[in-house]
């Protein structure tokens, strides 16, 4: 599937799997990268025989940040004119659920890539953080925004002040990441999420994805409303219809899938 140089895709049944591959650079996000993702997404979001989308990097890394090679010569008007990193935007954009499975380090644009995702289940090894004040700058992929959302003020400004690396408990303790679990069983672990999701109704999924997602664009009172009306569409479909009629009948529901 695809023709790309820094990633690889590959399907598993209804699971589309993107793996970073630029091992030498530790998976450093440059703006190939970047376009591969966003392509190789919008193809797997578009595709109705895919349920769910899993990220995942090396065992080294999943992303060591933002490409420092390609950035270091770049003035303000260059950033500026092109706005750089926003092309990411539309990873967020994208309907079918994707889940990050991250292993060892997830730095800079890495931790923000992960945190763009839905959900992030994390190895033993993983280790997180937003050291753009190292090199002189911020995070600029959201990072600023979604780990204070994720992980509250106070650890999101002691790891974007001081740059150091969060371990995977620490990770799941604040929030960050779902579930951690021994670096071996990372991918089927996240394959396994990925297929149950990817085996329930589509449309449900994506309402429920958008009813979370609903928590961090508004207010309670908005949010819960959102939730309502979206809760009541599901009375729409015939999945709501065949998934209480299974539960009722004690049998397996059949879910539209696309
Ligand atoms: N950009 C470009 N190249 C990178 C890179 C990055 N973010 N991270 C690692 N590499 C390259 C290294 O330059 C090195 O290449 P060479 O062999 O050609 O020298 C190779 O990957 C291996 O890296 P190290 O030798 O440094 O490996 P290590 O095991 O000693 O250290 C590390 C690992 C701690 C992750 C270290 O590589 C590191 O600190 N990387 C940078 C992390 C960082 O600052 N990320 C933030 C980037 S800015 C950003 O992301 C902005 C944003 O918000 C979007």
């Amino acid at each position: 599937m695809g023709d790309y140089e820094t990633i690889l895709l590959d399907r598993s049944g209804r699971v589309g799997l993107i793996t970073l591959n630029r091992p030498k650079a530790l998976n450093a996000l440059n703006s190939a990268v970047m376009r591969e993702v966003i392509d190789a997404v919008a193809g797997l979001d578009a595709d109705p025989g895919i349920g769910a989308i899993v990220v995942t990097g090396s065992e080294k890394a999943f992303a060591a940040g933002a490409d420092i090679k390609e950035m270091a010569d770049l003035g303000f008007a260059d950033v500026h004119g092109r706005e750089t990193f926003s092309g990411w935007d539309a990873l967020t954009r994208a309907r079918t659920p994707i889940i990050a499975a991250v292993a060892g380090y997830a730095l800079g644009g890495g931790c923000e890539l992960a945190m763009m995702c839905d959900m992030i289940i994390a190895a033993d090894t993983a280790k997180f953080g937003q050291p753009e004040i190292t090199l002189g700058v911020i995070p600029g992929m959201g990072g600023s925004q979604r780990l204070t959302r994720a992980v509250g003020k106070a650890k999101a400004m002691d790891l974007c002040l001081t740059g150091r690396q969060m371990g995977a408990d620490e990770a799941e303790r604040a929030g960050l990441v779902a579930r951690v679990v021994p670096a071996a069983e990372l991918l089927d672990t996240a394959m396994a999420a990925a297929g149950t999701i990817a085996g329930m109704a589509k449309t449900t999924a994506i309402m429920a994805k958008d009813a979370v997602n609903a928590a961090f664009e508004t207010t309670l009172a908005e949010g819960v409303k959102t939730e309502r009306r979206i809760f009541y569409s599901t009375f729409a479909t015939d999945d709501q219809t065949e998934g209480m009629a299974a539960f009722i009948a004690k049998r397996k529901p059949e879910f539209n899938k696309s």
